[in-house]
């Protein structure tokens, strides 16, 4: 039997009620040969109000002996913003180059989307979003401050290292999603004839961010060359929004840097129902990954018992599929689209069952 070693921040807000949901689910789990061996960390908003610690480089030392961790949500309302993001959850994914965020769109069956005239089956793509660089290094300036001359920076700063590990995880990724004997079926009728399995679609500005997303698409090219049987394609960041409202269905696998894919998620997971239902994964490949909600803290609804806890349960079946338990996180993703099945909705309050019980629900079926 193997154990996991798991460290869990649930966090602040919402964020603990929808890890107990993910950790009780994950417990349910255990009867299909694997064991888990949770270690609950304070590393919050509530702990830096009492001692004004956020994460040392020591507990960062520490998180790298875990084989995963699972992640509720950061951020404080009595905490000016920016603090607890740079210092805990940025500081996490730079600090263990966790350096991809894994993202999938998925349309579930049964689930409300604002967009009214798609289905299921047009909204199901990955976005690739790079999560060590670009605008999220905090690299900037400030000069004359509160002059009416004031002048600021944000720098947006990659390394063709960073582009090139993360556009190779963008075809890799195809190759896991597809293959020549299933290919995509968004493939068009030609590019089927030719034996191609997938599309990796670049999300980038390429007409005004003409360093940096020059850069990307050289190496998109470049990598392109060693995946002959994938379909390289590149859309305008703007035109993305405009596709993942108006055609989904035209994405597989999107690759974008790390501001790019910030913003498209948030638009991505409302077309899949909302934030209580898309999880992510913060993805080392060669260390300790971590994987949480995308969604917030949602500080209205802490304590009430009425927050989706679908995200954080596909937050912990995307982690146990890193694990390479595929089995067991494949039985989770089932049992998850069954309860969801029987939800009537997938916003908090009107759920129809509280965060408890849909929690239960699902580790009944696991
Ligand atoms: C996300 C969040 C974070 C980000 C915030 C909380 C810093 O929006 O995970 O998408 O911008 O990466
Ligand atoms: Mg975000």
């Amino acid at each position: 039997m193997t154990e996991y070693n798991i460290a869990v921040i649930g966090g602040d807000g919402t964020g603990p009620e929808v890890i107990r949901e993910a950790k009780k689910v994950l417990r349910a789990a255990e009867k299909h040969g694997i064991s888990f061996n949770f270690t609950d960390l304070p590393y919050d908003g509530t702990r830096y109000i009492e001692t004004g610690e956020t994460l040392s480089d020591s507990e960062i030392e520490g998180l790298k002996n875990y084989d995963a961790m699972l992640l509720g949500a950061i951020g404080h309302p009595d905490i000016k913003p920016g603090i607890l993001e740079r210092d805990i959850l940025l500081k996490m994914r730079f600090d263990l180059d966790q350096y991809i965020n894994l993202r999938p769109v998925k349309l579930y069956p049964n689930v409300d989307t604002p967009l009214a005239y798609t289905t299921p089956d047009n909204i199901d793509y990955v976005v690739i979003r790079e999560n060590t660089g670009g605008l999220y290094t905090g690299k900037g300036s400030c000069e004359n401050k509160g002059a009416a001359d004031e002048i600021t920076t944000q720098v947006m700063e990659y390394s063709r290292k960073q582009v090139e590990r993360c556009v190779r995880y963008a075809f890799e990724t195809v190759r896991k999603r597809h293959s020549i004997n299933t290919p995509w079926k968004g493939l068009s009728a030609e590019e089927n004839e030719k034996g191609f399995i997938g599309k990796v679609t670049l999300c980038g500005k390429t007409n005004v961010l003409t360093y940096v997303f020059d850069l990307w698409q050289r190496v998109m090219d470049e990598v392109a060359t060693e995946y002959p049987d994938i379909v390289n394609d590149y859309v305008h960041v703007d035109a993305v929004c405009i596709y993942m409202v108006e055609s989904p269905a035209r994405f597989d696998v999107i690759v974008t840097g790390n501001m790019f894919g910030d913003i498209i998620t948030d638009l991505a997971a409302v077309t899949q129902g909302g934030m209580g239902v898309a999880g992510s994964g913060n993805i080392n490949p060669e260390g300790v990954s971590m994987f949480e909600p995308i969604g917030g803290t949602a500080p209205a609804f802490t304590g009430l018992n009425q927050i989706n806890p679908i995200a954080a349960i596909s937050a912990a079946h995307m982690m146990l599929s890193h694990l390479g338990e595929n089995k067991v996180a494949g039985i989770i993703e089932e049992a998850k689209i069954s309860v969801i099945k029987k939800m009537d909705s997938m916003l908090a309050a009107k759920m129809g069952y509280s965060t408890t019980e849909i929690g239960d629900m699902v580790a009944d079926l696991v």
